[in-house]
């Protein structure tokens, strides 16, 4: 049986490599990975992992446009998962998110436009329309026909949306011009075990562990939809194989919406804490709901998440608590909060 060939830029990352440990399982695909490594999660579940399945992995910087000559040109599926994320870098480093989710994306198109792959997926972000509900009012849960908007435009924390716009764009008109087909993917919140540590649910886990007492909740009655990593990986490799849609755009994610505050109470409530909870701001920019319309998943990709997000926050609470206090992590804490932006 031929097998299908799939090459992931940035699969040694969260998404890219749940996604291939799933098609990993599956026996009939090629896989190989592309990744730099720069949030070091070339650790030993990832060797063990690329070992025991044999998968190529090719180790390199991919804004540089030398890094895809060692690639083939014949794979069959193409997942640009490569990027550079999280709020702290947008705040500290907007420059770098700038350059670098850039470059990732203009060399990826420029190599795929002189390929023969057929299949390709971009992965976006909720980001994208975070400006087209706090300032337009538009419909939540929030469907992919909306239009983008981030407001305003200098803020660094946006530059990242920015990026994935171009991206978005970038995608659908090569993929017309150039004739392949092209899923975009606009996730909203997937977490898990081996998330990164510069996301909500482990820097809940560092200041519980810190005894931090009253527990202040950022934003308390800001929402979020939170969409377990197993599901997420599911969606995208749905939407990746999806023979009913040439090219479209995917809301992968959960519709159940929920306060921070019911967040960090649960989680509370895993560390049997019984103090009191107050109230503060959150990070400037931090839009106030989100919660994404998945129906068009749900209906030509019949995704449907199965794992709750309380579920899938007790597993995760776990790995981050038994990373937190295991010989890796027992100094380590990433947490550095919004508070230094009201001083
Ligand atoms: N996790 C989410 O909830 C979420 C939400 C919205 C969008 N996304 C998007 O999904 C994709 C995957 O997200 P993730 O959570 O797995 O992030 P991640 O940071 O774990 O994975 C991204 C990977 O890209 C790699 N990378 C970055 N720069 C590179 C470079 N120059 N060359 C080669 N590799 C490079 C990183 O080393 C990392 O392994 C990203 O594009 C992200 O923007 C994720």
């Amino acid at each position: 049986m031929t097998k299908r060939k799939v090459f992931i830029l940035g699969g040694g990352g969260f998404i890219g490599f749940s996604i291939a440990k799933i098609l990993s399982v599956r026996k009939n695909y090629e896989i190989t990975i592309g990744d730099n490594f720069c949030n070091n999660q070339y650790d030993s579940t990832f060797i063990k992992f690329i070992k025991s399945n044999n998968i190529k992995l090719i180790i390199a910087d991919f804004t540089l446009k030398s890094s895809f000559e060692k690639l083939k040109n014949n794979y069959d599926d193409f997942y640009m998962l490569a990027s550079m994320i999280g709020v702290n870098n947008t705040l500290q480093n907007p420059h770098e998110v700038i350059r670098v989710n850039t470059a990732l994306i203009y060399n990826s198109l420029e190599w795929i436009k002189n390929s023969k792959i057929k299949n390709v997926l971009f992965t976006s972000t909720s980001e994208c329309y975070s400006g087209t509900i706090d300032r337009f009012n538009y419909n939540i849960p929030t469907s992919e026909d909306v239009p983008l908007c981030i407001d305003p435009i200098d803020h660094p924390r946006f530059t990242y949306a920015v990026t994935k716009m171009l991206g978005e764009s970038g995608f659908l008109n090569y993929s017309r011009v150039f004739n392949f087909n092209c899923k975009i993917i606009r996730y909203n919140n997937i977490f898990g075990p081996r998330m990164g540590f510069g996301h909500v649910i482990p820097h809940l886990v560092e200041r519980f562990l810190d005894k931090e007492s009253p527990f202040k909740i950022y934003g308390a009655k800001q929402t979020r939809s939170f969409c377990y990593i197993d599901d997420g990986a599911i969606g995208t490799i749905k939407a990746m194989e999806c023979e009913n849609a040439k090219s479209d755009i995917f809301h992968i994610g959960s519709d159940i919406e929920i306060t921070i505050e019911k967040l960090v109470k649960k989680t509370g409530e895993f560390f049997n804490y019984n103090g009191e909870y107050i109230i503060s701001k959150t990070y400037p920019g931090s839009v106030s709901r989100r919660c994404p319309d998945i129906s068009k998943a749900k209906k030509l990709l019949k995704f449907f998440p199965s794992t709750s997000w309380e579920d899938g926050l007790f597993k995760t609470l776990k790995w981050y608590k038994n990373y937190y206090l295991g010989k890796e992590g027992l100094n380590k804490r990433y947490f550095k909060g919004p508070d230094k932006f009201y001083k």
